[in-house]
Formats: C-alpha cells, sequence, structure tokens
C-alpha cells in the first residue's frame, strides 16, 4: 500500500441530489450536498426536473467541494462517480462530468456502484464511528431502495433479500401522502410516532417468502383504513394523528427487523450495518440496539451525513478501487439497472 495521500475527487448523481465530495484517503475533507426543493411540490422525484438541476448545480457543487477541502484540480488522484443504479437523465450528468473532468485532467477514472456504496460508506475513517469486520449484512433503506446484502469483504457482496415493489422509505412517503403530510414524510412520522401509542391501530404484514420485502399492499392498507375511519369521522386524522404514525412506524420496523432475524439465523452473521435515509429513523435505531440485547447482535449506523444519497459514499469505494488499480474505460457508460 502507498504511504502517498491520495486525493480522490467523487461525485453523486443518481436520484435528486448532487454531491461532491474530496477524500484524502479513506477520510472526507469535504462532502457538499445540493438537495433539489423543486420536487416537493410534486410528492415525489420528477426525472426530467432532477436531470435539469444536476446539470446546473454539479459545477458549483464540485467547485465547493475543492474550495471547501482546500485542494486543487491538480492535486487529484482520481475522480470516483457514480455509474448507477438510478435515473438515467440524473446518471448521465454525473457520468459525463466525471469522464471530461478525468480526461481533461489525465487522471483515472473509476465508477462506482451506487448501493456497494451505501454499504462501503461504513469504511470511512470518522470519529466515534466503529468500521464492521467481514462477513456482516449491510441494509440499505431509503426512499429507492430496501434490500439486505452478505458482505463477505469489500467487493465481495451478494443481495439476500430485496423489495418486490415499494421500497421502505416509499412505505412512509406514501402513508405521509396519505395523512395529508408534506414530502418526504418519513421524519415526520418518526417525530409524531414517538409521540404516539403504537398499538392503537393494526396494520398486518405483507407475507413475503424469504428475505425480500413488499410494502405496496402495506400502503394500500394505509389507504382503505384511513377512508373507513374518515367516512365515519372526518376529524379521524387530526384527532389520531400521532397514534397513526405510531402504528405505521411499529409495522414497517418490525417487517424489517422479522427479516433480519431470519438472515442473521440463516447466515449465522451477527454483525449489521445498515443505511439510507430511513436508517435516521429512532425506531429502527432503538430496535437496532435492543436486538444487541436480545440477540446478541452487533450493530452499525455511519454517521448521518453519509448515510442518505452523498458523494462521501462513492469517494470511499473510489479509494478502495484507486487501491486495486481498478480503474474504468473512458468508454464506460452509465446503468440505470446497476446490480451489486
Ligand atoms: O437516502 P435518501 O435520502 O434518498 C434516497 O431515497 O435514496 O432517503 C430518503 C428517504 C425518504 O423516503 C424519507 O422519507 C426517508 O428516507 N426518511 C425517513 C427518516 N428520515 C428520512 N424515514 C423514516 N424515518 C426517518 N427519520
Ligand atoms: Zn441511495
Amino acid at each position: 500500500m502507498s504511504s502517498q495521500n491520495i486525493y480522490i475527487l467523487a461525485i453523486e448523481s443518481s436520484c435528486d441530489d448532487t454531491s461532491a465530495a474530496i477524500l484524502c484517503n479513506d477520510t472526507v475533507l469535504s462532502n457538499i450536498v445540493a438537495n433539489q426543493k423543486i420536487h416537493e411540490e410534486f410528492g415525489g422525484v420528477v426525472p426530467e426536473l432532477a436531470s435539469r438541476a444536476h446539470q446546473q448545480n454539479i459545477v458549483p457543487v464540485v467547485h465547493q467541494a475543492l474550495k471547501k477541502a482546500n485542494i486543487r484540480k491538480e492535486q487529484l488522484h482520481a475522480i470516483a462517480f457514480t455509474r448507477g443504479p438510478g435515473l438515467m437523465g440524473s446518471l448521465l450528468v454525473g457520468t459525463s462530468f466525471a469522464k471530461s473532468f478525468a480526461y481533461g485532467l489525465n487522471i483515472p477514472l473509476i465508477d462506482v456502484n451506487h448501493m456497494q456504496a451505501h454499504i462501503l460508506a461504513h469504511f470511512i475513517t470518522e470519529e466515534g464511528f466503529k468500521k464492521p469486520t467481514f462477513p456482516f449484512l449491510g441494509m440499505t433503506i431509503s426512499g429507492g431502495h430496501t434490500q439486505i446484502v452478505k458482505v463477505e469483504s469489500y467487493f465481495n457482496m451478494e443481495v439476500i433479500g430485496e423489495t418486490i415493489d415499494d421500497a421502505v422509505g416509499e412505505a412512509y412517503d406514501k402513508s405521509g401522502k396519505i395523512l395529508g403530510l408534506g414530502y418526504p414524510a418519513g421524519p415526520e412520522i418518526d417525530k409524531r410516532a414517538q409521540l404516539g401509542n403504537p398499538k392503537a391501530f393494526q396494520f398486518t404484514k405483507p407475507k413475503v417468502e424469504g428475505l425480500n420485502f413488499s410494502f405496496s399492499g402495506f400502503k394500500t392498507a394505509v389507504l382503505y383504513f384511513i377512508q373507513k375511519e374518515v367516512k365515519m369521522n372526518p376529524n379521524f386524522i387530526a384527532e389520531n394523528l400521532n397514534d397513526i404514525c405510531a402504528s405505521i412506524q411499529y409495522t414497517i420496523i418490525g417487517i424489517l427487523i422479522d427479516k433480519l432475524k431470519t438472515a442473521t439465523k440463516e447466515t449465522g452473521i451477527t454483525q449489521i450495518a445498515i443505511g439510507g435515509g430511513v436508517s435516521a429513523n429512532s425506531g429502527i435505531r432503538k430496535a437496532l440496539k435492543d436486538g444487541e440485547h436480545k440477540f446478541g447482535w452487533t450493530t452499525y449506523v455511519p454517521k448521518f451525513e453519509y448515510t442518505t444519497d452523498n458523494a462521501a459514499m462513492i469517494g470511499i469505494v473510489g479509494y478502495l478501487k484507486y487501491l486495486e488499480s481498478d480503474f474504468s474505460k473512458n468508454n464506460v457508460m452509465a446503468s440505470s439497472r446497476l446490480k451489486i
């Protein structure tokens, strides 16, 4: 391994956040994220608008990342970028930018799988955060993903369970929409859940074989339940909002924890590392801590800024690939359905 400091510029543009980061080896010097507010009024990400916003944001975001890290572009050793999965129009912006910048600077280009990056974000060196040891189970839960991955080493990963329809974050956001909450609704449902009774209302858990998930039926169950209650009492939502949120959260966390219990039993692996926007949820955090006492799990939750979509996680994968000289060809293409 080289004793030289390796500086990597990383770019993430797979969904609705434009992000650029500078890493020095496995340490983050800057991690700039430009959120796109435009989608709020539509209650979900509009791909064409996301792509246009990335085009506007990418140059200032990269500029800011370099400035904050106090690094000149000539000092960079490589450029890492998200190749996929994600929205094609969004991925193309980051991919084209990274390609041309690397070509212009005559430095290596490194393509990164976004789903691997959510998991390998745990290997960013950060004070107060422990890194998992191999093998471990990675669970990525966000607005776009719900996956359990068996991780044997940095680049030897196997998806052992994933959603067959909606992602867990979508279950939160769609339930929130039914309740008249803003987008994204996850944080507000979480806040209200902590003030309500989780057993006030019962929602049946979907029955999905093995380690896969399904959340679309759950959202429909919430919809029918609310429609029925509102018919009898038009003020039902306002009068019971905290209890409804607590009951929704209780059911969703139950689904996630049940699958983790099965996964640990099937694999014999009891180290669990979570990532993705939903890992900010107070209920999942508490349930994982409980699992440490009840089931002997060791659990890892990364620093918040590395759980939601961000370029620092792309940068750590870039660094690990740099050490193996695993570079991309300049004709590499974005891939919206890239698999782990
Ligand atoms: O990782 P992320 O920022 O973006 C992607 O979807 O890739 O995740 C956003 C998702 C949204 O669905 C949002 O509602 C959810 O994460 N979320 C939460 C919480 N904070 C964010 N869901 C439940 N509880 C939270 N505290
Ligand atoms: Zn993501």
